[in-house]
């Protein structure tokens, strides 16, 4: 089902004591009118996830997701962290294929199918992450890359599993730059991911996939960038940091 979404991938900051502080500062943000039907998500730091889980066991509104995890159910893999293993923690979901993952570790689309298909068979939703580099997007081409990935990470997939994987359209130039896609340019990729998602699953997978912006989104510009029809939510980085930008972003959604 199409959802409004307003997720908060806090990456590889906060220590222990600072998350644990951000959550408090969610939890004593988010009413029922900030709220409305906007699913909240945060995902903090793996470390800190059972924690996260245990002080919202009483809240209604927001639900934990992880970063990243293996492609591997289990095994000699040193460091790494499964999808079974988050499933034990009773988690919501996990983001999947965040361009820094494919930019500084490497992860390909094929990857990134791989790890899908062990989020959802561990009953966590994919929040499975496309977006092109600012080279991709001066050269015009930025629309088939987007594309690509998309087929090749959802390789395989039914219409049903996409009830279980959000989208999440980031262009890696406006990730952490302050430069965000104007609503217009973030709109365009949204309805080209759906045009897509029609001709590769049918039109009413296309209408009901979420599909959120991910890049430099902020309680200034969230608003304008959720008026537009194709554009469900956010996945915001730096805004989730601070528990009242990200309150500010969930009311913008909210409200819009
Ligand atoms: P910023 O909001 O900091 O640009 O990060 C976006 C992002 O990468 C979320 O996954």
């Amino acid at each position: 089902m199409r959802r409004r979404i307003v997720a908060g991938n806090w990456k590889m900051n906060t220590t222990h004591s600072e998350a644990m502080e951000l959550v408090e500062g969610l939890k004593a943000n988010l009413t029922e009118d900030i709220v409305g039907e906007t699913g909240v998500i945060i995902a903090p730091p793996a470390l800190f996830l059972n924690d996260v889980v245990e002080s919202l066991v009483e809240n209604e509104f927001i639900a934990v997701a992880a970063q990243n995890c293996h492609h591997e159910e289990s095994g000699a893999f040193t460091g790494e962290i499964s999808a079974p293993m988050l499933a034990s923690l009773d988690l919501d979901a996990v983001i999947i294929g965040h361009s820094e993952r494919r930019q500084y570790f490497g992860e390909t689309n094929a990857d990134c199918k791989v790890k899908i298909g062990q989020a959802l068979n561990n009953e966590l939703a994919a929040i499975y992450c496309i977006g092109e580099t600012l080279e991709e997007r001066k050269s015009g081409q930025f629309m088939e890359v987007i594309l690509k990935q998309c087929a090749e990470g959802l390789e395989g997939f039914i219409a049903e599993d996409m009830d279980n994987i959000i989208l999440a359209y980031e262009p890696v130039w406006a990730i952490g730059t302050g430069e965000v896609a104007s609503p217009e340019q973030a709109q365009d990729v949204h309805a080209g991911i759906r045009t897509w998602l029609a001709e590769r699953f049918d039109s009413e997978t296309a209408e009901n996939v979420t599909v959120l912006y991910g890049g430099s989104c902020k309680p200034g510009n969230a608003a304008d960038l959720f008026a537009k029809k194709d554009i469900d939510g956010g996945l915001i980085g730096g805004a989730s940091l601070s528990a009242d930008d990200f309150t500010a972003i969930i009311a913008a959604r909210t409200n819009a």
